[in-house]
């Protein structure tokens, strides 16, 4: 199996396009009989051009399988159980590609590792222990992996296809304002968190290895690919796909020089990243990558106030603890880092305070109790229309009371009277 870009000098447009079209595999038996049956029933073109057109059009094929099948290229368009649907891009370490499992009808990204590096076996074997880790990873900030296999010499891996732009891409169209950059660091952070809990570090954070959706959502990519580049003592990177490693430039000092690294490296990267995504400009500038590498293992970044002049003071704090040069000087970890970023836009979002020490436990939820009135004392059933009256109108009460005793009295006082 080959790679699918790889072009073959005996390339050339096939004089009939059906023997290409089934060497390729990217459909199946029933839909190529059907083709051929509309072909000889002049339904269908034959001249291989206007076939190919139609069947894109009919969304049989697309519109790069159609390409490639024109040139002749019949070789590398399944791989694996996935079929090679577009080309996305291209990177140091090799190629990604919208492909189709067949079987689950899901469409994903797979990113074919460059032959130069797929042919070193200590790269493969760090691959693939590397790929036990990456299996388990499952964040909302993280691109999944669903499949990473070696066929017929071609490694590759399989992911979540994420409809969206890379930083990388998005520099392209100029600087990225810095509140909206926070953002996109802080939930960056919270990916990288979730990874080195898992006992991985990225060790290759950048622009073009953070993915934004269409919901301004940040998904990292690339987990577990970092260490290839390690294990990759002939320094193919370099060399492969014809492609410059790019990531020096956000390397950490303890990565470039070869100690070892551990989540706080990957936090040195965000923040040379966020500096570049915001200014445009690289933190540790230079004319080659040497020059670079030695600018930061022995120089502090180039002020970002010099690049935007009303940068926050809270954010350069947050930027410089990112990317402060020794690791211990660093945020202790990636959420840490994430809450300090997501406490720059959202400044207002404390952390909770500290429960106080338990209480016993309150009373079941009820109604706002209303003002407490005294039980009325149980009266007679005679008494209570006094008592009522009482309560309401006592002046009333008091002035029949006082009539009942001078009633008494002068009736009393009539019958002693009558009596003498
Ligand atoms: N899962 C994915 N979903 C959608 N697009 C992706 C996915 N993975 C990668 N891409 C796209 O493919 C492009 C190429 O990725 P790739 O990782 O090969 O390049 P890179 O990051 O520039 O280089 P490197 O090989 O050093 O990582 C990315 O810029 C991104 O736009
Ligand atoms: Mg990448």
């Amino acid at each position: 199996m080959a790679s699918p870009d790889k072009a073959r000098p005996d390339d050339r447009t096939p004089a009939d396009l059906m023997p290409v079209l089934h060497t390729a595999g990217i459909l199946g038996d029933r839909a190529l009989d059907d083709i051929r049956a509309r072909v000889a029933r002049g339904e269908y073109p034959s001249a291989p051009d206007a076939l190919a057109d139609r069947l894109v059009r009919d969304q049989l094929i697309t519109a790069y399988q159609a390409k490639r099948l024109l040139a002749g290229k019949a070789y590398g368009l399944v791989v694996g159980r996935y079929v090679i649907l577009d080309r996305i891009g291209s990177g140091s370490m090799g190629r990604v590609y919208k492909a189709h499992h067949q079987m689950m009808d899901r469409v994903v990204a797979l990113k074919i590792i460059a032959p130069e590096i797929a042919s070193n076996e200590r790269v493969v074997a760090r691959f693939q222990r590397e790929m036990k880790l990456v299996g388990r990873l499952d964040h909302p900030n993280v691109v999944r992996a669903f499949d990473a296999d070696r066929a017929n010499r071609v490694l590759y891996i399989v992911m979540e296809y994420v409809q969206g732009e890379s930083l990388g891409d998005r520099l392209k169209r100029g600087p990225v304002p810095a509140p909206e950059m926070i953002d996109y660091a802080a939930q960056a952070a919270l990916g990288l968190a979730h990874a080195h809990a898992q006992g991985m570090v990225h060790r290759d954070v950048k622009p073009s290895n953070i993915l934004v959706d269409q919901d301004r959502k940040v998904k990292i990519l690339d987990l577990g690919l970092g260490v290839l580049m390690e294990a990759d003592d002939g320094a193919t990177f370099a060399t492969a796909d014809g492609i410059a490693v790019g990531t020096v430039d956000y390397m950490s000092p303890e990565q470039a020089l070869g100690k070892d690294v551990d989540g706080r490296s990957d936090l040195f990267s965000l923040g040379c990243a966020m500096y570049h995504l915001m200014t445009g400009k690289l933190a540790f500038p230079g004319a080659s990558p040497i020059d670079r590498l030695g600018r930061r293992i022995n120089n502090p970044p180039v002020p970002i106030v010099e690049h935007i002049p009303d940068f926050p003071a809270a954010a350069q704090r947050v930027l410089d603890k990112l990317m402060a040069f020794k690791p211990q000087d660093r945020y202790a970890n990636a959420t840490e880092a994430s809450e300090a970023l997501q406490a720059l836009i959202r400044p207002r979002a404390r952390k909770p305070a500290p429960a106080p020490p338990a209480e016993p436990a309150p009373p079941p939820a009820q109604a706002p109790s209303a003002p407490t009135v005294p039980a009325p004392p149980s009266y007679p059933r005679w008494f209570k229309p006094l008592a009522a009256m009482a309560a309401g109108r006592p002046g009333l009460l008091l002035a029949a009371t006082l009539a009942a005793f001078a009633l008494t009295f002068a009736a009393g006082a009539a019958v002693g009277y009558l009596v003498k």
